[in-house]
């Protein structure tokens, strides 16, 4: 029987507070709370891992507003179980993706957010959104970038025939997938694999490295709670 050591797949590693530093940005003035925006556009899975792992304590941080753009997405109910405030702008009431990305800026500036966190955000952004938050805007995209950029990773991945597939979480420029790698995790096509259940197994990683990413990319020492 084949084993995965799922955990040996991720980069950088997870290492417990106190351990040694894996990584250069660690920063010593660690774990001031920094203020999170969410952006979401479908289920939220991750949205919710990344404020479970602010419950937890694994990550210090706070998300004053989750920002929508479908209002049938069922985030805004994982948002409302969770307390945490949230604001539809549908992307088909503006004219253009910059009209959208403004209006996004300001919600945003209103709350007072720090960095902004881009958790199956399904619109492409423009340098409106981007310069407002400069380096400070992140992305999770289900694949091992920079292989299958674009919309339908995982299908493009499974229909590939490639063995090894993951997730990265990457800092937002203005190109589309392609801004600096902050952390991936891989995860094995298996042979009985179908979408879904490479799906599944890939979100279980996705939630697992993107509080822990976050944590990486703000500069905060990270924990493996
Ligand atoms: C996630 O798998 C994320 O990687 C993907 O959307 C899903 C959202 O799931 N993002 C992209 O494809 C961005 N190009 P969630 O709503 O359950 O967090």
């Amino acid at each position: 029987m084949t084993t995965w050591d799922q955990d040996a797949l991720i980069s950088p590693p997870i290492r417990p507070i106190g351990g040694p530093s894996e990584h250069p940005t660690v920063n010593p003035i660690a774990n001031q709370s920094i203020r999170l925006g969410i952006m979401a556009s479908g289920s939220g899975s991750n949205f919710e891992a990344i404020v479970q792992a602010i419950h937890s304590g694994q990550l210090n941080a706070e998300v004053p507003i989750l920002i929508y753009n479908n209002p049938t997405a069922t985030v805004v109910e994982r948002a409302k179980r969770l307390g945490i405030p949230s604001i539809c702008l549908d992307h088909r009431q503006f004219a253009t993706r910059e009209l959208l990305d403004q209006a996004i800026v300001e919600v945003l500036l209103s709350y007072q957010v720090d960095w902004v966190v881009m958790a199956g955000w399904m619109r492409i952004v423009t340098p409106v959104l981007i310069h407002a938050f400069p380096n400070r805007v992140l992305n999770i995209h289900p694949s091992l970038l920079p292989s299958f950029k674009g919309s339908k990773a995982i299908e493009q991945a499974f229909e590939s025939g490639v063995k090894i597939t993951g997730c990265t979480v990457h800092h937002v420029v203005t190109e589309v997938d392609s801004g600096d790698i902050v952390m991936q995790a891989a995860v094995p096509v298996l042979t009985n694999d179908t979408l879904e259940t490479l799906q599944a197994r890939l979100q279980i990683q996705e939630h697992k490295i993107y509080p822990v990413a976050i944590a990486i990319a703000v500069g905060q020492r990270i924990s493996e709670n």
